[in-house]
């Protein structure tokens, strides 16, 4: 069996090219001891692979240059030598741009697909579904009746932001780029309002859809979207720095707020967080989110591209807003 897989080749200037990717393949090892070797069958794309081929300090070391790229995905266990996992199981867990991955036991978690389907444990039962949960919930800590404004709101992270806000009792307002997306996040995601920022202008559709002020402001997008929601905030607001996806391919310094001093006057704050600091309570979301998915209070929505050599062009897709929903990659069939 050959595994083929993508490389780290160089690090991007901007938008990741594909001279920075190198496609190789070699034969599929066997596993050792405590080792388990999984049929890579799906892969979730995210914003952060940006930030992880950059040098330099960050929450996780960068993939070096040559080594396989990092991402997370769902597998079919085909081998193991580790009395957790036996052959059949589906696990997820890091797996990496390829289509096998040999890696210690403790790097793979069982799913149980009667919960959801394989993109959804990718999505709301995922990675993105549990920052969104976390996030919102642990460092936004929304009230009854407060409004909540969510920026990518489409998105993975985005989805599940609106839907835990709506079902805590909030008023939930969304910024999506485009109508389509627009008309998804309130007729599909239950959200109040949309503002679609490609389509008008943010401050004014905040004014329109946020008249009693912004008390939790969650932020995927960073730049300009961050400075216009900045002025309307509420005394105590919070603002869950999440993400900043507008700045990630820049050639010149992130573009920080200017209008940060409302933190001052409104006696607000902001936030950062990354979700693996929840890991020891996955589960617990997990089971809420699947919970109100049963019965029918939930929706998620996945773009599903197949083929692990579109690898390259996939990813870029969540730069400039192609992605309609989480964005997976699917490697291989059952
Ligand atoms: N802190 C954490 O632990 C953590 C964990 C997961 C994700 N994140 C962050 O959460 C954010 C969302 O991630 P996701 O996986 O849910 O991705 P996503 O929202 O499914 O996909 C990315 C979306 O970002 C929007 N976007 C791209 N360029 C933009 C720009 N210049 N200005 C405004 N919007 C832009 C696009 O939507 P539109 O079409 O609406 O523009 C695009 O579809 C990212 O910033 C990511 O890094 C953080």
């Amino acid at each position: 069996m050959n595994n083929r897989q993508f490389r780290l080749a160089a690090r991007p200037v901007g938008l990741p090219k594909r001279s920075d990717w190198q496609l190789t393949t070699e034969p599929v090892a066997q596993p050792v001891e405590g080792q388990v070797l999984v049929k890579v069958l799906q892969l979730s794309l995210d914003p952060a692979m940006r930030g992880w081929m950059n040098e330099g300090r960050s929450y996780i070391p960068p993939v070096g240059i040559g080594e396989v790229m990092r991402a997370g995905g769902v597998g079919k266990v085909i081998a193991s030598k580790d009395p957790r996992f036996a052959a059949g199981d589906h696990v997820s867990g890091t797996m990496g741009v390829q289509e096998y991955s040999l890696a210690e036991a403790k790097h793979f978690s069982k799913i149980d697909l009667r919960m959801g389907t394989i993109p959804q444990w990718l999505n709301v039962l995922g990675m993105p579904g549990m920052t969104g949960y976390f996030g919102l919930l642990e460092v936004g800590q929304p009230k009854a009746g407060e409004t909540v404004v969510v920026s990518g709101a489409a998105g993975a992270v985005g989805q599940t932001v609106g839907q835990v806000a709506k079902i805590k009792g909030c008023r939930a307002v969304g910024i999506a780029g485009g109508r389509a997306k627009c008309d998804f996040v309130v007729n599909e995601l239950h959200y109040d309002a949309c503002i679609d920022y490609k389509g008008g202008n943010v401050k004014d559709g905040l004014k329109a859809h946020c008249p009693k002020g912004v008390d939790v402001y969650f932020d995927n997008v960073g730049g300009e979207i961050l400075d216009a929601v900045l002025t309307r905030l509420n005394r105590g607001a919070r603002i869950v720095i999440c993400g900043a996806i507008s700045q990630y391919n820049n050639t010149t310094p992130v573009k920080g707020p200017s209008n940060y001093l409302s933190l001052l006057v409104n006696r607000a704050r902001m936030q950062g967080m990354v979700v693996f600091d929840y890991a020891d309570r996955y589960a617990l979301a997990v089971k809420d989110i699947a919970q109100w998915m049963r019965e029918g209070k939930f929706a998620s929505r996945e773009d599903v591209v197949a083929g692990i050599e579109n690898f390259p062009e996939t990813l870029n897709r969540l730069f400039s807003g192609e992605n309609f929903g989480k964005l997976v990659l699917k490697v291989a069939e059952e």
